[in-house]
């Protein structure tokens, strides 16, 4: 038996419908992020991640392919997030240096003439792990410092990795969205840069800049399709906290492809599932889901929709989908454990869920609904980004080793 039980979806029949005054998404066209690529293959660790197809599973399944780009090689950081803070601090560095950040290399920005003329700069960030060590990792390489707060319950591991970076860092009793506001607080009271991954009224410009770094990942994955002489993927599944992330490949996708882009689905777990319940409100405005987040998918643990995303997210995506967390504990295991021939991915708790609920679309008739409303069918062909490796190493075990979150 297989358990389908508590999800739950919206879709957008606005989606596709041509209006003028849906959000813009020219900051993220095709143009705007060549200058972010250009600016990450400046960094001595670029590489593009890998792009795998699991022919196997797409052949079991029913689908023509399932890629799966891969973050975890990212940077040597396990997670995808450092795409946005080193272009994020690179472009507030650059607007320091009264530069356009194009001119900067990331050799250069680590010089030492330029560090003297920066002098001592201490960024701020609130995180879940994942940004908070890609800030602690892009300060620490070009000489700046970091502070960086967690909420109640994060890893203990994921804090260390953070320390390991150099950083300042603590977890907190707060939840997601209030340490964010502690952060915020702590910069203002020590003349810090607060650089957070997610917008609020006011604070738009340095999110808005996280977003366009995320956009390489999109970027290199619609490339690497088209080397293995492919079309484009027909469907994107992409997971939600704030939805900084997704709304940056939704808004890449509008921008590139306009009304033939991709059908994209929206992944949030049913305990932090804010673009869902803003969409669900149906006034059009981003609504919070307040208070104690329990879900094992902690980069996804985020009650307040970014103001930047949130717009391109009700304006472009196809569905939204709330989850339970032995959705995506399904995706990890699946991943990890690949038919005879597909290769493996180690994909964390907030990086498999979009496998997760695509396998159970395709696989449960009970959710015959959904993919109907997606129109998936035999010729599809099914992107889904694994944001993350086991990022949590003993949570991944738990999960893939010890059974938790099963399926049935
Ligand atoms: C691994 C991983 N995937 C996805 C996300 C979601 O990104 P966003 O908060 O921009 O929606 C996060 C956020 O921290 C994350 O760490």
């Amino acid at each position: 038996m297989r358990n389908v039980e508590g999800i739950e979806f919206i879709s957008n029949e606005n989606a596709r419908k041509k209006d003028h005054t849906k959000s813009p998404v020219e900051f993220i066209s095709r143009e705007a992020v060549e200058k972010v690529r250009n600016f990450h293959k400046t960094f001595p660790e670029y590489q593009l991640t890998p792009l795998h197809s699991l022919d196997e599973l797409s052949k079991k399944l029913g689908v023509s392919s399932i890629w799966v780009k891969d973050e975890s090689f990212r940077f040597g950081l396990n997670a995808f997030k450092v795409l946005g803070g080193s272009y994020a601090v690179g472009n507030y560095l650059a607007e320091v240096l009264n530069v356009d950040i194009s001119e900067l290399s990331f050799e250069k920005l680590r010089s030492k003439e330029i560090k003297e003329k920066l002098g001592e700069i201490t960024f701020v960030t609130a995180t879940d792990g994942n940004h908070g060590r890609g800030i602690a990792w892009a300060a620490r390489q070009l000489g700046q410092k970091a502070v960086v707060f967690m909420p109640k319950g994060s890893s203990a591991i994921r804090l260390n990795n953070i320390k390991k970076e150099g950083a300042e860092a603590s977890i907190t009793d707060f939840n997601y969205d209030d340490a964010v506001r502690l952060a915020n607080k702590y910069a203002e009271e020590h003349n810090g840069v607060i650089v957070q991954d997610s917008a609020w009224e006011g604070y738009e410009k340095i999110p808005t800049w996280i977003m366009q770094g995320y956009a390489t990942l999109i970027d290199e994955a619609i490339e690497q399709i088209k080397d293995q002489g492919k079309d484009k993927p027909t469907h994107v599944f992409l997971q939600a906290g704030v939805g900084s992330f997704a709304g940056s490949v939704q808004g890449y996708l509008a921008a590139v492809f306009g009304e033939d882009r991709p059908v994209t689905a929206i992944v949030e777990p049913d305990e932090a599932a804010c673009i869902y319940k803003s969409v669900k409100a149906g006034d059009g405005k981003p609504h919070a889901v307040t208070g104690f987040m329990p879900t094992i998918m902690a980069g996804l643990a985020c009650g307040e929709p970014s103001t930047v995303a949130w717009g391109i997210l009700r304006d472009y995506a196809d569905i939204y989908i709330s989850c339970p967390d032995y959705v995506t504990a399904r995706g990890m295991r699946i991943l990890g454990n690949p038919l005879a021939g597909d290769p493996k991915v180690i994909s964390g708790e907030s990086g498999a869920v979009g496998l997760g609920i695509l396998s159970l679309i395709l696989q449960d008739s009970s959710l015959k609904e959904i993919s109907k409303k997606l129109n998936i069918n035999k010729d599809s062909r099914i992107l889904v980004i694994s944001t993350e490796g086991d990022t949590d190493p003993e949570g991944y075990r738990e999960i893939v080793w010890e059974g938790m979150c099963p399926s049935a």
